[in-house]
């Protein structure tokens, strides 16, 4: 691991400047509005079921579709008990939780479906439509910077995730971009359990010709870019031969385009390390996709097998609607073995057709499991089975490496890790991160279809739960609690 990326870990105080403060006032909008370019405005007469979903992709579907993953779904105002001057704030809530409910990560598309011309736009949350960024056949520009790897004529969308770097450094500083990856990896997972249920293919590309997707969208890559390209399909995906490409080559086909947007900030300002991380990582020509995951972890010996899980595969739609961030309303409860099992079983299977074979594991400390002694275990998805690496209740100590006690996990049965090697070759991080995000938003889902809460931590001490688990080659991604949940009071405003 570089110096950056251990800090990020391990030791945050050396990557954030003492005398860091965050100016509320001049805090980017969570969303990016661009202005003076022609809008498509999409239906607001969402479906209250996935079980009727219109399978056929249309320019409704496709709203439908794009505000399920990352649209404004509730206005939602609270009042905190711990603030000392209780001042109830409103917020604008999603279907995806994001770190410090910032967004970073932005969605835009290559649109071919009937009623609106075929282009390249972006989905402007604020106002739930597409804002035509330019209009054209691309289907040879992006097929190349994907190095042929399907055939994006046969494509009815494909869907780029950026990341905007303002939008969370400005609060998070360079912390900020371990929350990049694990954000754009949460819509990402959203996004694919929406293909899910609206039947469509899809494959997830870490990899690409950087500079070619970024000048097609006319983004300024010193301050967004492209983390994830998701082509939507009909129908099975056809790979295409494939060659070697450049991105310069791809960049010379596309004339440029001048756009204009707003993110509320008038000062914007610099971050550095976090433009060297993602100019390092670009790729330039095709000859240089790796193979990304590859290193296999050891099987579990001597483990357990886990009683069968429940299958998750109908309408997860009240999941989805039900799904937030318990904070401190978690109770206490008990966890029958079988719950665990499915968490576990939904979370790890079905892994995404993606570039990247995921050598991500799932482990937990658990508390107060029907059957199951208190402790520390590991979980191999392969055999569904379950080792007991450290006999205890951990939950005082797991309290005590939070970084903000705005979690009380003495009140938490569940809390799960997600594991990772801990050598990351230049682009892997920032493609584990977003795996581990794929795989967050899988837990969420289950553990609110389970009618659990869950809740995503990226405030912990890495090196305290490690050695719970006596990890050395490894490490903890993110911590989530699961459990029971007595939701506080709030003011509620559904926007369906
Ligand atoms: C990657 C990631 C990291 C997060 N880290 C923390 C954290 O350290 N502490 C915390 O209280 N919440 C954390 N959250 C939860 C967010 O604050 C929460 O998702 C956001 O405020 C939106 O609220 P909601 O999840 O209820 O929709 C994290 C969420 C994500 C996706």
């Amino acid at each position: 691991m570089n110096d950056f990326l251990y800090n990020l870990h391990y030791d945050i105080e050396r990557e954030s400047p003492p005398d860091w403060e965050v100016d509320w006032d001049d805090a980017p909008l969570p969303y990016k509005l661009y202005r003076n370019l022609p809008v498509v405005p999409l239906s607001s007469e969402v479906p209250l079921t996935f079980e009727k979903v219109e399978r056929k992709p249309t320019l409704e579907n496709l709203g439908h579709f794009l505000w399920f993953t990352y649209g404004l779904n509730q206005v939602s105002q609270g009042m905190n008990p711990f603030d000392e001057a209780p001042e109830p704030s409103p917020s604008l809530r999603r279907f995806v939780p994001s770190g410090g409910g910032l967004y970073p990560n932005e969605i835009y598309l290559y649109v071919k479906v009937e009623g609106v011309s075929q282009g390249i736009y972006h989905y402007d949350v604020a106002h739930h439509r597409l804002v035509c960024l330019r209009e054209g056949n691309y289907d040879d520009s992006i097929q190349k910077a994907l190095c042929g790897r399907c055939d994006v004529g046969d494509c009815f969308a494909t869907v780029f995730i950026s990341t905007m770097f303002w939008k969370n450094f400005f609060k998070y500083n360079n912390f900020s971009y371990r929350l990049q990856g694990l954000d754009a990896g949460v819509a990402i997972g959203q996004l694919l359990e929406m293909s899910k249920q609206y039947g469509y293919e899809t494959n997830v590309f870490y990899q690409f010709l950087d500079q070619a997707l970024n000048h097609l969208l006319g983004l300024d890559d010193q301050e967004e870019t492209i983390y994830a390209v998701i082509p939507l399909f009909e129908k099975t995906i056809r790979i295409q031969e494939t060659k070697i490409y450049t991105a310069e080559t791809v960049i010379r086909s596309i004339p440029a385009i001048q756009t204009d947007h707003y993110i509320h900030s008038q000062k914007v300002l610099d971050f550095p390390k976090i433009r060297h991380m993602n100019n390092a990582v670009k790729i330039e020509s095709t000859e240089q996709f790796s193979e990304i995951g590859k290193s296999k972890r050891k099987l579990i010996q001597g483990g357990f097998l886990l009683p069968n899980g429940e299958s998750l595969s109908g309408d997860l739609m009240e999941a989805f609607r039900r799904r937030f961030s318990p904070g401190m309303d978690f109770t206490m409860g008990r966890i029958p073995l079988s719950q665990l099992s499915t968490l576990l079983q939904h979370t790890m299977s079905a892994p995404a057709k993606s570039d990247c074979s995921s050598s991500l594991a799932i482990a937990g400390c658990f508390y107060n499991v029907e059957g199951l002694p208190d402790g520390a275990y590991e979980y191999d998805h392969c055999t569904h089975t379950f080792r007991l690496l450290k006999k205890g209740d951990f939950r005082l100590q797991l309290q005590s490496g939070m970084t903000a006690h705005n979690v009380n996990l003495y009140q938490v049965p569940l809390c799960f890790h997600i594991i990772s090697t801990k050598e990351f070759r230049k682009r892997e991080y920032r493609i584990l991160q977003m795996e581990a995000g794929r795989l967050l938003q899988r837990l969420l889902t289950a553990a609110s279809a389970l009618r659990l809460g869950g809740h995503p931590l990226l405030g912990f001490d890495v090196k305290l739960c490690d050695d719970i688990y006596s990890y050395r080659g490894e490490t903890c991604l993110i911590q989530v609690p699961v459990g029971p949940v007595q939701p506080r009071v709030a003011l509620r405003g559904s926007l369906f």
